[in-house]
């Protein structure tokens, strides 16, 4: 067995594969002179983990690619963040199932496939082969504990709650959550709430930040309460449009994600969890 990534989870590739004791397929990518993509893997074995994260539609023609040159091998689809997964259902007439189309093009080849904190376990289903969805909650409350020593966990909506309640289990922390509601892509409401967290440290976790609204707002509103300090932990980190920025000027102390998108500042490693699902 042997693993091998796209350009957008090489660090992550590299990490899962010496967890499992084996080696990694040098890729070789480059453009063809109209802009379309073109990579050449080195000698395969007849097992292969393909692993790459769906950050942008680059990545995403990229893993296609990836996984068609793997077409001789028996492979294991690992896509630590799926984007395109919160498009998962019709909102309005007309749209897409974002989430089942990139599920039923991403299975082709594979036999079966790892997420990671997934949006929304339902989009499994879609990949029609077998899948599982594997969780950091635990690896991102054991990475918080090295700094804070009695945290307050905050999950900014209902869909956070479970991430959050493993986060706080990691260190039996007190947690709760509070009610958000999406106004448009970059601005939330959220219910004011009180919650027992004056002179407290406070760590709001979600699976993704993307712009940053969700955390800035739940950030001020927690200040407004007697906060003393907040930090910010997620699974993924999108970070568009200056977020981390964002949150810095909005008061956030420490921001930290997972290498399930490869940042400067991943400090939790999704290799663990993902091998242990490769070796089930
Ligand atoms: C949405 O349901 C997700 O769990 C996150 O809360 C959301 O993606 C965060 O987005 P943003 O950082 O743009 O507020």
């Amino acid at each position: 067995m042997k693993v091998i990534s796209t350009e957008y989870s090489q660090v992550l590739g590299a990490k899962v594969a010496e967890r499992l004791g084996t080696g990694v397929v040098d890729v070789r990518f480059s453009r063809f002179p109209d802009g379309e993509q073109y990579l050449r893997t080195g000698p395969l074995d007849g097992k292969t983990v393909i692993i790459g994260s769906v950050v942008n539609s680059h990545a995403l023609i990229q893993l296609l690619l990836l996984i068609d040159a793997c077409s001789k091998s028996e492979n294991i689809l690992v896509v630590p963040y799926m984007g395109y997964a919160r498009q998962d259902r019709q909102f309005n007439e007309g749209e897409p199932l974002s989430a089942r189309a990139v599920a039923g093009a991403l299975a082709r080849g594979v036999s079966r496939v790892i997420t990671v904190n997934i949006h929304d376990e339902r989009v499994l289903s879609h990949f029609r082969i077998p899948a599982v969805n594997v969780t950091l909650g635990y690896d991102v409350g054991r990475e918080l504990k090295k700094s804070l020593t009695d945290p307050f966990i905050v999950a900014p909506d209902d869909g956070a709650r479970y991430f959050a309640e493993q986060v706080a289990l990691a260190g039996k922390w007190d947690m709760d959550h509070l009610d958000k509601t999406r106004v448009s892509g970059d601005t939330v409401t959220i219910e004011p709430k009180n919650l027992d967290i004056k002179n407290r440290d406070v760590v709001i976790v979600d699976d993704i930040i993307s712009t940053g609204g969700t955390i800035a707002t739940a950030a001020s509103m927690m200040y407004r309460e007697g906060a003393k300090t907040i930090h910010a932990a997620c699974v993924h980190g999108v970070f568009t449009g200056g977020a981390y920025t964002h949150l810095k000027s909005a008061g956030i102390r420490d921001i930290t994600c997972s290498d399930t998108i490869e940042r400067a500042f991943s400090t939790t490693s999704a290799a663990g969890v993902i091998a242990e699902a490769v070796q089930e």
